[in-house]
C-alpha cells in the first residue's frame, strides 16, 4: 500500500475544518472540469464536525450545491428516520441545512430489503458514473479497522463486480449496505478522517503494520488518484500542542 498523505491536526474541530477546505477545493475543481461534483458521505460520528462547518457560512456558501450530488459510502437497515441511519445524521448535520436539489442527494434504502436495495443503489451509480467514480469519498475507521461498512473477514472484501452490496455488521448482525473498495478505489480523492486516542493503535497499525487487508479492511482503499488521512493527535499518538 503506497503511503497517503497523512495530516495531523490539533483536535476533532480541526479534522473537521480541514476536510471541509479540501471539500470545497475538490467542488469548485470538479465543477469546473464536469459541471457537477459528486461526493460520498462517511458515516458514524467522525464526520459530524465536518458536516457542521460545511452547513455553516462561509464553507457553506462556497459549496457550488446546486451542481453537487451526495451519495452514501453504507448504510445502516434501518428506517431514515431511525437515530441508527447515517442518512439521518447527515441530513441533520448538513443536509437540511444547504441548497441542495433534493433529487441530488442519493439515499441507501435502508428500509428495504438489503439486497434489493444494494442492487437498486449500484445500478444507481453505474447510471451516474458509468466505469468512472466519484469526486470526493469520504470515509472514517472503525477501531477494528473497518470502512464503511466493510468488516474484517468479510465476504464483501471480495466482491469485484458490484458497487454496492448486502453486508452484516460482526458483532451486533445488524444488516447493512456498503458500497465496495473496487468502486470506492474509482474516487478521484478519498478523505479518511481518524480521530480519537481509541484510534491509535489501530491507525498505526494500518499506516506502518502489515498489509493485511482482510483483517484491516481499510488497507482495500488504495484508489489510483489521491488517499489523504486527516487524523487528530490523539489518533496519531501524539500529544496534542500545549495552547499558548
Ligand atoms: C458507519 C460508518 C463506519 C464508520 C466507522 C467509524 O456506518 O458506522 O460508515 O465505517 O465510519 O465505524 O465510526 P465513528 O466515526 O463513529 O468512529
Amino acid at each position: 500500500m503506497p503511503q497517503p498523505k497523512i495530516v495531523v491536526l490539533n483536535d476533532p474541530a480541526t479534522v473537521g475544518a480541514e476536510v471541509a477546505n479540501l471539500i470545497v477545493e475538490a467542488c469548485q475543481q470538479a465543477v469546473m472540469a464536469s459541471g457537477r461534483f459528486t461526493l460520498v458521505l462517511a458515516g458514524g460520528s467522525t464526520p459530524f464536525y465536518a458536516y457542521e462547518i460545511m452547513s455553516t457560512p462561509p464553507d457553506r456558501d462556497r459549496i457550488l450545491w446546486e451542481k453537487t450530488h451526495v451519495f452514501f459510502g453504507d448504510e445502516r437497515c434501518v428506517p431514515p428516520s431511525d437515530e441508527e441511519s447515517n442518512y439521518k445524521m447527515a441530513d441533520g448535520s448538513l443536509l437540511s441545512k444547504v441548497p441542495i436539489p433534493p433529487g441530488q442527494v442519493h439515499r441507501m434504502k435502508g428500509e428495504d430489503d438489503p439486497d434489493a436495495a444494494a442492487k437498486e443503489y449500484g445500478q444507481m451509480l453505474k447510471q451516474q458514473f458509468g466505469e468512472g467514480g466519484p469526486d470526493v469519498v469520504l470515509l472514517g475507521m472503525g477501531e477494528d479497522g473497518h470502512t464503511a461498512s466493510l468488516f474484517p473477514g468479510s465476504p464483501a472484501l471480495d466482491e469485484t463486480e458490484h458497487r454496492c452490496v448486502a453486508t452484516v455488521k460482526p458483532d451486533s448482525g445488524q444488516n447493512r449496505i456498503t458500497l465496495t473498495a473496487p468502486f470506492l478505489n474509482k474516487a478521484r480523492l478519498v478523505i479518511v478522517m481518524v480521530t480519537g486516542e481509541a484510534k491509535a493503535k489501530r491507525l498505526a497499525d494500518v499506516l506502518e503494520g502489515e498489509t493485511d487487508p482482510k483483517r484491516q479492511p481499510i488497507q482495500m482503499i488504495d484508489p489510483e488518484s489521491d488517499l489523504i488521512y486527516v487524523c487528530d493527535v490523539a489518533a496519531a499518538g501524539m500529544d496534542a500542542e500545549e495552547p499558548e
